[in-house]
């Protein structure tokens, strides 16, 4: 049986996570989870946001799968995210956005991943007060680290048949730090000839994103490019609750979906647990069992065809219970 570290995380956590459970043992996979906790709430309890015992657990398990961790925005706290894909080396933050069903009719069509740089960039947080007025955050840049995620990026364009790769910078004006990224994936882009390479400017790339996304197959960019694109592709797909992620490093897998706590909702059991489940699929194909992960992406398909079992989210009926279910029941034996 494997065993995986399961950390349900602040907020729609608990919720999101419980489903995540049942969905995967329905698919027939024994998972031994060792359930630990981090966040503001145990922070609350216990005076520590993650406890030794998290670590513990996920350097020995190698495999985690969480729910989301609450940053409380401009003071307190740095981010447990950020220091957890830094702690771990977790370089290749990877989103597959997909349209499910016909939940978003304006772009059915969608299949696109991002590969985001987890590691660098404006989120290593080197930041500096100057004075009450004026403030400075350094931007961060390595060959070593962008050559990486260009890697990634290109052999999962291989691995999965993919055309093309995007390239996004805004390198026209931070030549320095956009620049060396930038020329970093030109250098590996030139190792794969069979794979397309554009290149595109962030502004440039959200606007084509909108206006037709099924132009785009792989986004290849930095850390804050591409978290800002998760959402916005998020959105062309029905939003946050249907976009899972992956955060890999050479020893260690760190699987989380794109949303945040969503405290506006929490604990009223009526959060769209679907991007956890497919995070949950993610995992599972990662640790070999591509057929299950495959049986749980079909049951979203199908569950979604029908708007009566649209979440609340899209503005149907269906609660965290109810859509779990309908899941679970569209598993095929
Ligand atoms: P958010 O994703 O929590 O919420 C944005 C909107 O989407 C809200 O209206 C929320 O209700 C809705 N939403 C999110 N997930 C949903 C779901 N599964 N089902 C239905 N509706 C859902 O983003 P926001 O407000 O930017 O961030 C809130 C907090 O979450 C912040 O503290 C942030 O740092 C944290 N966060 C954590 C992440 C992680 O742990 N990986 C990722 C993103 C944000």
């Amino acid at each position: 049986m494997t065993k995986v570290t399961l950390i349900p995380g602040d907020g729609i956590g608990k919720e999101i996570c419980a489903a995540m459970m049942v969905v995967v043992q329905a698919t027939g996979v024994l998972i031994d989870w060792e359930i630990t906790s981090a966040g503001i709430e145990t922070f609350e309890k216990t005076g520590t946001l993650v406890p030794q015992e998290v670590f513990d657990s996920i350097e020995r398990n190698k495999i985690a799968i969480k729910g989301p961790l609450e940053t409380p925005i401009g003071k307190g706290h740095s981010s447990i995210n950020v220091m957890l894909r830094k702690k771990y080396d977790l370089y290749a933050c990877i989103r597959p956005v997909k349209s499910i069903a016909n939940i978003s009719p304006r772009f059915p069509n969608v299949d696109l991943v991002i590969f985001r740089e987890n590691t660098e960039d404006l989120y290593m947080g080197v930041e500096e007060i100057i004075s009450g007025d004026e403030a400075h955050s350094i931007k961060i840049i390595t060959r070593k680290a962008s050559v990486k995620i260009a890697q990634a990026a290109y052999e999962f364009a291989v691995k999965e048949n993919r055309k093309k790769v995007s390239i996004v910078t805004k390198a026209n004006i931070m030549k320095a730090t956009d620049g060396l990224f930038l020329d970093a994936c030109r250098s590996v882009a030139a190792l794969y000839p069979q794979i397309k390479t554009d290149e595109i400017l962030i502004d440039n790339m959200c606007m084509q994103l909108v206006i037709d996304p099924t132009s785009t197959d792989i986004i290849l960019t930095q850390n804050l490019y591409g978290d800002i694109l998760s959402d916005l592709c998020a959105g062309l797909v029905g939003g946050v609750g249907f976009v899972p992620g992956a955060n890999i490093g050479t020893d260690i897998a760190l699987f989380e979906a794109v949303h945040g706590v969503a405290n506006d909702i929490a604990g009223q059991g009526i959060a769209n647990p679907t991007a956890m489940i497919l995070t949950a699929a993610m995992m599972l194909k990662h640790l070999g069992y591509a057929q299950e992960a495959l049986n749980i992406e079909n049951a979203v398909e199908t569950v979604f065809q029908d708007p009566a079992n649209y979440t609340r989210d899209l503005k149907g009926p269906l609660d965290t219970q109810a859509i779990t279910k309908k899941i679970i029941s569209a598993l095929k034996p």
